[in-house]
């Protein structure tokens, strides 16, 4: 039997260094702050790093607009604080996997700088630059992700150039060979210094289909661009092609940001025979509840909704490809605002029963730095309190367009926005959470006095150890790695119950999504009652006779039973 790939058994930890730790009191997160705390994540007991993007950027939408790939970002620190970073984290065996936005780049990048001089210079076609329609209108009628059109026009040349995210996020041309090698290099310059791989921001929007067509209008106003650019027509030549010049010389990790991908899709981008990809961040289960206006007008969502999801996934990905697993990013709400229970009397226990479900699916997981202390939503009642570009565009442009009412986007910012994981990291009850001397650059959720990494360490019923917990055992047992997945009660509207299942050993996990008591029955063909509990985030057995099982709020049980 081979033994699975590295990145199989490992578990990633997230971080946003903007929010992470500050060591020299400007107020933003850095990279010596990152080196400060390998310790405190060799203890929690993760295997990798993602560092969200370190290099030179105007932080127009903090880092995701690159100005210079092969520097760091000078609030961040310089590259020997870098090295160091890489050389610490090695001693506490910790591989660090990059960033890699290259989809676009910021409009301070040299190359469009060059691009956007004259029609006729050789980083001309390193952006999509188009005609205006004979109207004068732009080349196409899509709406960018940060509100407004993907086209902006360009007087100096009189043509417009597309961009998917905001006007300072131009889009880079694929179909150029010159800027693919270009991007090879740089890939191939990172992994020199010795990280472990990438993960790759929207990386399935890098092919266009080059006919530009208009897309279907959206309540917003604007065409709908996404199926002429999600999964374009190129897209495996260019992944296959990066594969082939840089990642097969490399034993690195990557996993592709994809949002609009399908289970179908994923199979082709991370079937180990493709020379593709090793995993993908879909949207699925973080878009449940997305109403007309998106993410801004959210609707409640049903559990089932959510399972049928997880299923979908864990069983089209079971024998080809893998599955990532993730509740929470820097772009998403926290997780257990957002699935489970923030209240003070539910947090610590729905944030254990998310991490139970999480961790005991088959996939890859990813922890967002916070997510391990249970950190909640900021819910900050003011505007000027949000730093965001995408929520401060959305708060304009919806309200400005009558599209809501500022009442409406302010409460859908409260549980939406992008800014609740980028609140500072919570280290201690000290100033400021401990995260900066001076003044943060975005505001400390007010709730760090009891929600903190000090008060965490010290508590050993904490989410923290729980976490350390979970990770523990994905090392002992090979189940949780490999186990095969099936549902229980595919139905019910409370209890997510499931199997993963390898040789003798089957895993039986039950987690309680609801605020309610409740009772069920377990298919009798699992002998609970000579079941061995793994992990449980309540100290009292559930269990009665005849597989019936009482279930408090939030309770999550993990069961093996060995035949
Ligand atoms: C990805 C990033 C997000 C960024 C966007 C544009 O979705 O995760 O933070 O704003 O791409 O780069």
């Amino acid at each position: 039997m081979t033994l699975p790939a590295w990145w199989k058994n490992s578990v990633v930890y997230q971080i946003y260094p903007r929010s992470f730790k500050d060591s020299d009191g400007d107020g933003v997160g850095d990279i010596n702050g990152i080196t400060e705390k390998l310790s405190y994540l060799q203890d929690l007991g993760i295997d990798i790093i993602w560092l969200s993007p370190i290099y030179q950027s105007p932080n127009y939408d903090n880092g995701y607009d690159i100005s210079d790939y092969y520097q760091v970002m000078n609030t961040f620190g310089t590259m020997d604080d870098f090295q160091h970073l890489l050389e610490q984290a090695e001693q506490y065996r910790i591989k660090i996997m990059m960033d890699l936005v290259v989809n676009h780049t910021s409009d301070q990048h040299q190359w469009f700088i060059k691009s956007r001089a004259t029609k006729d210079n050789q980083y001309r076609d390193y952006y999509i630059w188009r005609d205006p329609k004979p109207d004068g209108s732009a080349p196409t009628n899509w709406g960018a992700a940060f509100g407004g059109s993907t086209w902006t026009y360009d007087q100096k040349t009189e043509q417009y150039y597309l961009h998917l995210f905001s006007d300072k996020q131009p889009d880079l041309n694929w179909e150029n060979p010159d800027l693919r090698q270009d991007v090879y290099q740089m890939m191939i310059y990172w992994l020199e210094k010795g990280v472990a791989g990438f993960r790759m921001d929207v990386i399935n929007m890098i092919s266009k289909d080059p006919n530009y067509p208009d897309g279907e209008r959206l309540p917003t106003g604007f065409g709908d661009g996404g199926p002429y650019y999600f999964n374009g027509p190129k897209i495996h030549d260019y992944l296959q092609e990066m594969h082939n010049h840089v990642l097969k010389n490399y034993d690195t990790i990557t996993v592709g940001e994809m949002p609009n991908v399908t289970v179908e899709q994923a199979k082709r981008y991370t079937d180990i025979e493709r020379d593709e990809l090793d995993m993908v961040f879909h949207f699925d289960h973080v878009s449940l509840g997305d109403g007309r206006l998106g993410k801004w007008s959210p609707q409640p969502w049903k559990l089932t909704e959510l399972k049928s999801i997880f299923t979908r996934w864990q069983k089209g990905l079971d024998q080809v490809g893998w599955n990532s697993l993730y509740w929470s990013n820097h772009d998403q709400p926290r997780a257990i605002s957002r699935f489970g229970d923030d209240s003070e009397h539910y947090r610590v226990r729905s944030g254990k029963m998310l991490a139970t479900c999480l961790h005991m699916l088959k996939g890859t997981p990813y922890i967002y730095q916070g997510e391990e202390l249970g950190m909640t939503n900021a819910k900050f009642e003011s505007i000027n309190d949000y730093r965001d570009l995408e929520t401060l565009n959305a708060y304009n442009d919806l309200v400005n367009r009558n599209l809501c009412s500022r009442a409406e986007i302010i409460e859908a910012i409260q549980q939406r926005s992008r800014d609740h994981a980028r609140t500072p990291m919570q280290w201690s009850n000290a100033k400021n959470a401990g995260f900066t001397t001076g003044d943060p650059w975005i505001a400390v959720n007010p709730n760090y006095k009891t929600i903190n990494a000090q008060v965490a360490l010290h508590d050993h019923t904490s989410i923290f150890h729980y976490y350390k917990k979970l990770i523990q055992l994905r090392k002992q047992y090979q189940v949780i790695v490999e186990g095969s997945y099936d549902i229980l009660l595919a139905n019910h509207e409370q209890i997510y119950a499931f199997t993963r299942t390898l040789a003798n050993q089957t895993l039986i996990v039950v987690c309680n999504f609801s605020k309610q008591n409740i009772t069920f029955d377990l298919p009798r063909s699992f002998d609970l009652q000579r079941a061995n509990i793994l992990i449980s985030n309540l100290s009292d057995d559930p269990l009665q006779k005849d597989n019936r099982l009482i279930f408090e709020p939030y309770q999550a049980i993990v069961y093996l039973i060995e035949n």
